[in-house]
């Protein structure tokens, strides 16, 4: 054979396995579609609602809402987290099962379909429905005709979630995170991780968790770390080592103070978003941050959970929407301390804790003041300089003698930030860490004033009370997953 001829051949042999090859890889296509068909495309309960696969074979996961059993029909809803919605399933009688009971986990297969009733726009006519997980409906706490208030679902830390106000929460909590971590993109900000375990109280109240191993590999050698070690009370101090090389920086994370959190605004452990700024001209450049942060989150979380929210302000908080409304209408207005002691002197009220200059404003003052200023967002300014931690800047304006400290009062809820500018200048720090006995231990501290040092300022945000005033949630413990309070039983 010549070698062109022998090419030839080849070339034949080739093509006919290739076109062989072809059929064959048609004929898997094609099995794959018939299967495919057969097989139900997996939704959430969101997109089933939102008419996804209409008219196709769909697979629905979820927990059942409730129940209706008719004679030639069974009505089921059922609800998987992913939306306040629930889907309604269509079912022969047949498909009962005494399983089949509210709070139980089902697998529902069949197809989706406009629904002849106005309640909702789809429904699926199911033609298989498993029960993954039965659900005794006598010993669960939760019945399905009941809107059950957050106080009572509140004893079942591990079950309150199967509930539409506590889900709608979470679903809230977890789009406010994004819409706070967006904002700090948005603005430039570096997200810094500082640390939950840490030497210092940078607060100065005393209110520390201390650490230590539940057993001490040596006995002699009983601290894990050289120096006493404690949960943090705030990333600041961590913020503003990042402060002297990011002009921009933030951290969002879990937060502890061992106070008496008996109260509906405190947790031993809550989540605080903080912020530090460098190169500061006066308190307006941390009130700008804190107002600014304060709107987008809330214009995020009004439009990406509407109906989560509008269950909270129908349902659970009535009214509250209005407030909600008009906090984001107005600019937040700005009074100082000292104004603020003018106003409480001045009212009528009779408060519990009497004011007078240089008195720390209790949460009744703070409410006072909200609703004295039209019932919206208030800072208030240039507190007494004694009330303030060892980093507030110093007004130096004596004899009143003040700090450039502001907070953020809330309807509702009172403080829900605390900030200040911070003392930049080396000697007033030293002379101030000196006068209470702190010199040493914050030497690492006093370097920063050292090496670089600009003027900056900072804030810390409690999430928790954020999310209690923009829902008019009243108890703290309803607004996080699994609240830690003092003398709470832990999961
Ligand atoms: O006012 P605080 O104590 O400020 C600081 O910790 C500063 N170092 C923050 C900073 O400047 N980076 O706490 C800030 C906010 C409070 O306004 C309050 O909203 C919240 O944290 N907070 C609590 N939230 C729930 N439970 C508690 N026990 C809280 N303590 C403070
Ligand atoms: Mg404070």
């Amino acid at each position: 054979m010549s070698l062109g001829a022998a090419f030839v051949t080849m070339f034949q042999a080739a093509a006919k396995t290739l076109s062989t090859t072809a059929a064959v890889s048609r004929g898997i296509l094609l099995s794959i579609r018939h299967y495919c068909k057969k097989t139900p495309t997996t939704l959430r309960v969101s997109e089933a609602v939102a008419g996804a696969e209409l008219g196709a074979n769909v697979k629905v996961q979820g927990w059942v809402r409730s129940v209706r059993p008719q004679r030639a029909n069974l009505f089921l809803h059922v609800n998987d987290g992913s939306s306040l919605q629930s889907l309604q399933i269509v079912a022969s009688s047949e498909l009962n099962d005494p399983l089949l009971t509210f709070g139980s986990a089902v697998e529902v297969t069949g197809i989706l379909k406009k629904s002849p009733s106005q309640k909702q726009p789809v429904e699926l006519e199911a033609d298989h429905i498993h029960v993954v997980g039965e659900c005794n409906t006598v010993d669960f706490p939760f019945k399905i005709k009941n809107r059950h208030g957050l106080e009572y679902i509140r004893q079942f830390p591990h079950l309150r979630c199967r509930t539409n106000a506590f889900s709608s929460l979470l679903r809230i909590r977890s789009e406010a995170t994004t819409a706070i971590h967006s904002y700090f993109k948005e603005n430039d900000f570096v997200q810094i991780h500082t640390p939950v375990i840490t030497s210092n109280d940078c607060e100065g109240a005393g209110e520390l968790f201390q650490i230590e191993p539940s057993r001490p590999e040596n006995e002699e050698d009983e601290n894990f770390f050289s120096v006493p070690a404690f949960l943090t009370v705030s990333g600041q101090l961590h913020l503003e080592v990042m402060s002297g090389a990011f002009s921009r920086v933030y951290t969002f994370g879990p937060t502890f103070r061992a106070e008496n959190s008996q109260s509906r605004r405190h947790l031993a452990e809550f989540y605080m978003v903080e912020a530090e700024v460098s190169f500061t001209q006066s308190l307006e450049d941390l009130t700008k941050v804190m107002e600014d942060m304060f709107r987008s989150a809330t214009e995020h979380v009004l439009a990406y959970c509407a109906e989560d929210v509008d269950l909270f302000h129908k349902h659970v908080t009535p009214g509250h929407k209005d407030t909600v409304d008009s906090m984001l209408r107005k600019r937040f207005p700005v009074i100082t301390y000292s104004e603020a002691i003018d106003i409480l002197n001045r009212s009528s009220e009779k408060f519990v804790f009497p004011t007078h200059w240089g008195c720390d404003l209790q949460t009744e003052h703070e409410k006072y003041l909200v609703k004295h200023c039209g019932n919206i967002p208030v800072f208030v300014t240039d507190y007494p300089y004694d009330l303030k931690p060892f980093y507030a800047r110093d007004n130096e304006d004596h004899p009143q003698h003040t700090a450039a400290a502001v907070d953020l009062l809330v309807p509702g809820v009172g403080e829900l930030c605390g900030g200040s500018l911070r003392e930049e200048r080396l000697d007033l720090l030293r002379a101030r860490l000196k006068e209470l006995g702190l010199e040493d231990t914050y030497s690492w501290y006093l370097d920063l004033r050292r090496f670089g040092s600009v003027p900056h300022g900072g804030f810390g945000l409690g999430f928790e009370r954020y999310l209690q005033c923009i829902l008019g949630v009243d108890n703290i413990k309803d607004v996080i997953p699994f609240p830690r309070f003092s003398h709470s039983c832990l999961l």
